[in-house]
């Protein structure tokens, strides 16, 4: 295999915007700031901005403990900035949205991207689930729009899925495959379909061995396992739904059962453990019990 191209480094945008600084916002802007970027996150209000800036200084300063960056902590610090007002994409070359899962919500924070951002920029998508052609519907200009579906942890994951879509610039995919491995990341390339790749796969399994738990076929433990020894995978299906999050397993899910069918059906397990408020390991409970 041969190496990322020396010249995409230069390709990659100066200066890069990401609205909404959660988790994944969080994780895209550590990504691109240790890239040598200036990025600027724009959070709906004051304190989630205070919010993502201390998120991503804190991971910022982890990388730089364990020795993943040459750069210092005072460059890396002085390349971020956080606003709450999207006029700060003004002079961004790419902007990615990552607010939540919800499509109303989506469109708009598109459109205000694209209300501000110069005619030249990109802009992409980190959804999960939603079509890209659907969400390039609200752009004036659909053709410098696609998805960059990163994974979660950002940090410690090594696989960006570059969803095409429709309309979307052949030149701008080649960019962003160049992009994504100057991040030190593997970029796949697939067409907008339901779950893309990943969720699509991803979901399929977990909620086959949701209804394998279900059933009382096996214990979760002893489904992960079959999957952690027999095929390989560094964690089972379930123990990787905790991990993501059944509230937005479940999300895809939906998505996928209105779109491809039954086989996507969520199971009552899921519904239940959702609507119960255990969403995995965020709220210390799942299908295993999470603690500190
Ligand atoms: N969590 C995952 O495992 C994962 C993995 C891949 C992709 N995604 C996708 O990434 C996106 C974000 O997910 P997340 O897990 O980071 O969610 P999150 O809830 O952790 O973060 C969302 C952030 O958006 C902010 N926000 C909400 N409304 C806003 C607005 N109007 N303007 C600016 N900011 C706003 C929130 O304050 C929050 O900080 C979703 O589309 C999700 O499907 C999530």
């Amino acid at each position: 295999m041969s190496g990322p191209d020396p010249t995409a480094a230069e390709t990659i945008p100066a200066r890069v915007g990401v609205l909404g600084g959660g988790r994944m916002g969080a994780g895209i802007a550590h990504a691109f700031l240790l890239a040598g970027c200036q990025v600027v996150v724009v959070e709906r209000d004051e304190s989630a901005a205070a919010a993502a800036g201390e998120r991503i200084r804190e991971s910022l300063q982890r990388s730089v403990d364990r020795g993943s960056t040459e750069k210092g902590i005072a460059a890396l610090e002085g390349a971020l900035e956080t606003s709450v007002d999207a006029a700060a994409f003004a002079d961004a070359g790419l902007v990615i949205e990552a607010v939540p899962e919800d499509r109303a919500l989506k469109i708009e924070s598109l459109r205000r991207i694209e209300a501000v951002v110069p005619r030249t920029a990109v802009i992409a998508s980190n959804t999960s689930s939603i079509s890209i052609d659907d969400l390039a519907a609200a752009l004036e200009h659909p053709e410098r729009f696609l998805g960059l579906h990163f994974f979660n942890p950002v940090p410690a994951s090594s696989l960006i899925e570059v969803v095409v879509g429709g309309s979307t610039n052949q030149e701008l995919v080649d960019d962003a495959r160049a992009w994504t491995e100057v991040l030190g990341k593997t970029p796949v390339v697939v067409a907008d379909a339901p779950g893309f790749a990943s969720s699509r796969l991803g979901v399929a399994l977990a909620l086959e061995a949701i209804r394998m738990l279900e059933e009382g076929i096996a214990t979760a433990a002893d489904i992960d396992a079959a999957m952690e020894l027999g095929y390989r995978h560094p964690a089972g299906p379930l123990r990787t739904t905790d991990i993501v999050g059944l509230d937005v397993r479940l999300g895809i899910a939906e998505e996928l059962h209105a779109k491809l069918g039954e086989r996507f059906a969520p199971p009552q397990l899921l519904r239940d453990l959702v609507a119960d408020g255990h969403l995995g390991r965020k709220t210390g409970r799942g299908f295993y019990e999470w603690s500190e």
